[in-house]
């Protein structure tokens, strides 16, 4: 969570900061700052509660700066305040931090190193700001990389630091643990940041950093080197990003764009994984990790873990091997008792969750293969995983993750038809993927045009509703649940995604008169089950909404979705239950793209 961006060289290292912190502010966006400075020492210090378009209202006509670093918050310490917005200060003003993360001991810090020092807002970043400083203070002779140094011995938790010295315009001290940072290298000039998209418009020459490294970064040299000031030597690489992906273009939100995007998504994975002659084409070491396994891990958050079930049944009938659901958040502080030959499949869109990181840094201590499902070519868990399967999908944007749950499905399913072709198995050679794919590639289409129809229903039905389920039964509840959390991220309606048979063992008490259910129904031998359910709530007064494949519909039906494989169902049957979650964000008057509260990155535990 949080975005920082910075920069040092030849270039306006205000405009920079501000082109950046654009970029970054899906990640967070409660408050923001920048720090910039010049080589005559001028230096100015701007923060604002709220968006960066309220920062850019206080910039002011003022020095442009040839140094900088700029902060976007997702507030873990503190409410939203100028007080805790970042770049932190310490108390002479001189050291300017900011920084993502939660530093797990900074009360210890505090009471230990920091009794007599006046803090002015919350933050755990302003102790540690202030231990820098302490240390760099109190005995001049220390440079200030040692004194960051000293101060990285003590600090614990995860953190991505962008330190500068008001004294030192020409360089900015970078460290790294757990959090997400980025070297961008320019002619004349380098850069700093969260992530490769806040930079792409400077550079397109990145450098990784990895845990525990520390960066000084000067216009010329990016010097890396470990805590133990032992020097590191890496490669740089070039980024395949392209501008034009980042932009809203003609949409009002990225979420709507991305919705849209689903259709060339997964035409764009027919292309990825299959060879000229229409073959699916997934990497043989992946293949073989999942034949050799026992049972499958599949490790995520969120809506990746919702796609994680989407794939589930699928995945089962083609590799023949048990596929376990793991949420990130719960195995990272202990696993259950796994099987002799597991693998494990981080899907991520960002590959920078810390939830899944968590749990991924353990399969590595106990050894076992894994591998990661991402949208992100070099995310941590990308780097981190034996292996990497990318979705391809493009940048996504809008917090609500769409085309992300979608890609995650149809990458899994060539994995599941490559496994199951090598296994020689009936089913795999009958299930022609790239054709299945093509009809939900044109199932998402047919559903993408009812957008006016679906925005009626929203209107009628979900306008104006405090609370809301979704139910289906099998792959039905599993979308019901991805649906569930769309709604509620993003236009903050209460609701569930329930097994329907379920309902009646509890939850039904909470049916009122016109409470929207909305049941999604794509399977031949449960629809009428769930149908059944719909009556129960309709006698109770709920307002029944239904979403039905052709062949399961009734007359009557809500929303009509065209037939497509049952193993690719969730793919087709969540897009209606999208533009649902959109559309009531939009006709809330909500901000579809920045839901309260919320983050694109979560990169605290
Ligand atoms: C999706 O709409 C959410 N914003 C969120 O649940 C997200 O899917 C989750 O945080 C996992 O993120 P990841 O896929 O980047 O790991
Ligand atoms: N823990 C810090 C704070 O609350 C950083 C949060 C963030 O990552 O944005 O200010």
């Amino acid at each position: 969570m949080c975005g920082i961006v910075g920069v040092v060289g030849n270039r306006n290292a205000t405009d920079i900061l501000m082109q950046g912190l654009e970029k970054l502010e899906y990640r967070g966006y409660d408050s923001a700052g920048i720090f910039v400075t010049n080589a005559q020492h001028q230096s100015k210090l701007v923060k604002s509660v709220g968006r960066i378009e309220d920062l850019r209202q206080k910039l002011g006509i003022d020095i442009a700066g040839t140094a900088g670093i700029g902060h976007t918050r997702w507030a873990t310490h503190g409410k939203p305040s100028i007080e805790n917005a970042h770049p932190q200060t310490s108390t002479s003003g001189r050291f300017v931090l900011v920084h993502n993360g939660v530093i797990e001991n900074f009360k210890e810090i505090q009471d230990r190193y920091l009794k007599n020092d006046r803090f002015i807002g919350q933050t755990d970043t302003e102790i540690a700001v202030h231990l820098i400083a302490k240390f760099a203070e109190e005995d001049e002779k220390m440079p200030v990389l040692d004194a960051f140094k000293k101060a990285l011995d003590i600090i614990e938790g995860s953190y991505a630091f962008a330190l500068m010295d008001a004294e030192d315009p020409e360089t900015i001290y970078v460290a790294k643990n757990k959090s997400p940072l980025l070297l961008g290298l320019g002619d004349g000039y380098n850069m700093v940041c969260s992530d490769a998209m806040a930079m792409i418009r400077e550079t397109s020459e990145f450098m990784e950093i990895h845990d525990k490294e520390l960066v000084v970064l000067k216009k010329n040299s990016a010097m890396i080197t470990d805590y133990a000031g032992n020097p590191v030597t890496r490669d740089s690489y070039r980024a395949e990003l392209d501008l034009s992906d980042i932009g809203k273009g003609t949409y009002p939100y990225y979420m709507l764009k991305e919705i849209d995007e689903q259709p060339s998504v997964m035409r764009q994975l027919i292309q990825r994984y299959t060879d000229a002659d229409g073959a699916v084409n997934v990497s043989d070491a992946i293949v073989r990790a999942v034949q050799e396994a026992d049972r499958i891990y599949i490790i995520a958050a969120g809506t990746s873990y919702n796609a994680g079930f989407g794939a589930k049944m699928m995945l089962e009938a083609l590799t023949q091997t048990p596929v376990e659901l793991g949420l990130a958040s719960e195995w990272g502080y202990g696993m259950p008792i796994l099987s002799e030959r597991p693998l494990f499949i981080f899907l991520s869109q960002s590959g920078e969750t810390a939830d899944s990181r968590q749990v991924l840094v353990q399969v590595n201590e106990l050894g076992y293969p894994s591998l990661t499902v991402t949208n992100v070519p070099g995310s941590t868990l990308s780097r981190e995983a034996s292996y990497t399967l990318l979705i391809g999908a493009g940048p996504e944007i809008a917090v609500a993750s769409t085309k992300a749950y979608t890609g995650q499905i149809a990458t899994l399913a060539f994995l599941a038809k490559a496994v199951g072709e090598t296994d020689g198995l009936q089913a795999a050679s009958d299930f022609d993927l790239v054709k299945e794919l093509s009809v939900v590639a044109q199932s998402i289409e047919a559903s993408l045009s009812e957008k006016d129809k679906i925005a009626k229903i929203v209107q009628n039905r979900l306008l104006t509703t405090r609370s809301a389920f979704y139910i289906g039964r099998k792959q039905d509840y599993y979308v019901s649940m991805e649906a569930a959390l769309k709604l509620k991220e993003i236009s903050y309606v209460q609701c569930e995604g329930f097994a329907a048979g379920e309902l009646k063992h509890g939850t039904i008490s909470l049916i009122e008169k016109g409470v929207p259910v909305i049941a999604v129904l794509s399977d031949p031998l449960l629809a009428s089950h769930t149908r059944g359910n719909l009556m129960e709530v309709a006698a109770r007064g709920a307002s029944t909404i239904t979403i039905a494949v052709e062949a399961v519909a009734n007359p009557g039906d809500d929303i009509i979705v065209t037939n497509v494989h049952p193993w690719l169902s969730a793919i087709a049957m969540i897009v209606p239950t999208q533009l649902i979650a959109y559309e009531t964000s939009l006709q809330r008057g909500l901000d579809v793209d920045k839901p309260r509260n919320l983050a694109k990155a979560v990169t605290v535990e």
